[in-house]
């Protein structure tokens, strides 16, 4: 074989979504393997607007593992990051050993380059660690011609980040095995199901980083009682009814569960002792907005959910979205001077609002206090890139100028 070919990196380049949980994973009953207290359920939102890319590089010349993150070199030695390598490293080669001439054996014995970028700002308070990680163990996967489950893997990256592995509506089935084998995600119903269903982030000027979320539901499973008590007596059912509600398209019945869910986690927050505070007075100002609006049409038209940030993620139907941005504008008057535009995402036609729903809405309107906002609705799990131009990498096997 001639020199060059050998010591050419073989480049894989792939794109995982963000997901955003409609029931909530918080509490792990296994920190090493991210074993969660409860199951879940998630929409996966759509790459076009929210994504992280992610090129693997593996070449019989490189010293050791490394990788990039949004530019800057980071640590490779991270247990979650050793986790996911040396489980995917793991799959392959037993893949290998019961006979699957898929996989590269050539590839196992290199060490690999990483490097991953996201297309949204880390500022926008997005869990960028579930794309992120989702994203890494595809690649991986495909660098090292593994298929099949993978989400297991992604779990030990970060809990929902298993979430992101499918497109549309996934749940993460919690599992009773110690050994986490029965912990994974699966696809309730693809994209395509729900083609109305549209989702809005409203991203809150944030004074300060609240705590991180794998600090935050440690303390709350050693000192919430209600944290016990909504895992072991409402998610099961409510998991339940989530599930029928988006087989049935039922919005109504989504949107109340959506918030309930998340009124739900934000009190096991408050129940946490110390209590952690993750919304603010935006957030808290957006609830008040969604209920006065649903009230207005004695209808649930509109649903929020917040993670473990100020941010609200708001579900609703491809009919409300133009009057609902609408009513956001007038009680969240945007800063026209800040440069960037308001609205991101999907187009949506400006519409006028009537006098009855402006009188509804009794809300002292708080200028700025929402800095941006995207546009977006369900979208498709990880794929690949085919084409060569888009490898963060270069053929020396480090990040290119833009990556
Ligand atoms: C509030 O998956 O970020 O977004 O497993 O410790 O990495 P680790 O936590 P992470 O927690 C996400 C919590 C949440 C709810 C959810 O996405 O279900």
């Amino acid at each position: 074989m001639p020199k060059d070919t050998v010591v050419k990196p073989v480049n894989v380049t792939c794109t995982a979504p963000v997901n955003i949980a409609v029931v909530k994973y918080w509490g792990k009953r296994n920190e090493g393997l991210i074993l969660p207290i409860n199951s879940s359920l998630s929409v996966t939102l759509h790459q076009d607007q929210l994504k992280t890319t992610t090129t693997v590089a593996s070449c019989r010349s490189f010293q050791e593992d490394r990788i990039w993150l949004n530019g800057k070199e980071e640590d490779i030695n991270h247990p979650r990051l050793q986790s996911c390598l040396r489980e995917i490293r793991r799959l392959a080669r037993k893949r290998r050993n019961d006979g699957d001439s898929s996989v590269d054996v050539g590839c196992l014995s290199h060490k690999v380059h990483i490097c991953s970028v996201n297309n949204f700002p880390t500022a926008a308070g997005l869990a960028s660690s579930a794309a992120g990680f989702a994203c890494l163990v595809y690649t991986l996967a495909k660098v090292y011609g593994v298929d099949g489950e993978l989400s297991g893997i992604a779990r030990q990256g970060s809990g929902s980040a298993c979430r992101s592995m499918y497109g549309g509506f996934v749940q993460w089935i919690m599992g009773e095995r110690e050994d986490g084998k029965d912990s994974v995600a699966q696809q309730v119903e693809p994209e395509s199901h729900w083609p109305d269903l549209r989702v809005l982030v409203l991203v809150a000027s944030a004074e300060r980083k609240p705590v991180g979320s794998t600090a935050g539901m440690q303390t709350s499973v050693e000192t919430s009682s209600l944290l016990k008590h909504r895992a072991e007596s409402v998610v099961p059912d409510r998991m339940k009814q989530m599930i029928e509600a988006v087989h049935k398209k039922d919005f109504a019945t989504f949107a109340e569960l959506t918030m309930r869910d998340s009124n739900q986690f934000h009190a096991t927050c408050l129940d946490t002792f110390p209590p952690i505070f993750y919304l603010n007075t935006v957030s808290r100002h957006v609830i008040s907005l969604v209920h006065q609006y649903n009230r207005h049409y004695g209808e649930a038209r509109v649903a929020y959910t917040f993670d473990a940030g100020p941010n609200a993620v708001i579900y609703t139907l491809q009919q409300h979205v133009a009057e609902f941005l609408q009513v956001v504008r007038l009680v969240f008057p945007p800063d026209n001077n800040n440069g960037k535009t308001f609205l991101t995402g999907l187009q949506v036609e400006p519409v006028e609002i009537s006098e009855e729903l402006k009188n509804a809405i009794c809300l002292e309107p708080m200028p700025k206090g929402i800095s941006y906002i995207i546009s977006t609705q369900a979208g498709p799990g990880p794929r690949v890139l085919e084409d060569p131009g888009q490898h963060l990498l270069g053929p020396d096997g480090l990040p290119k100028p833009d990556a």
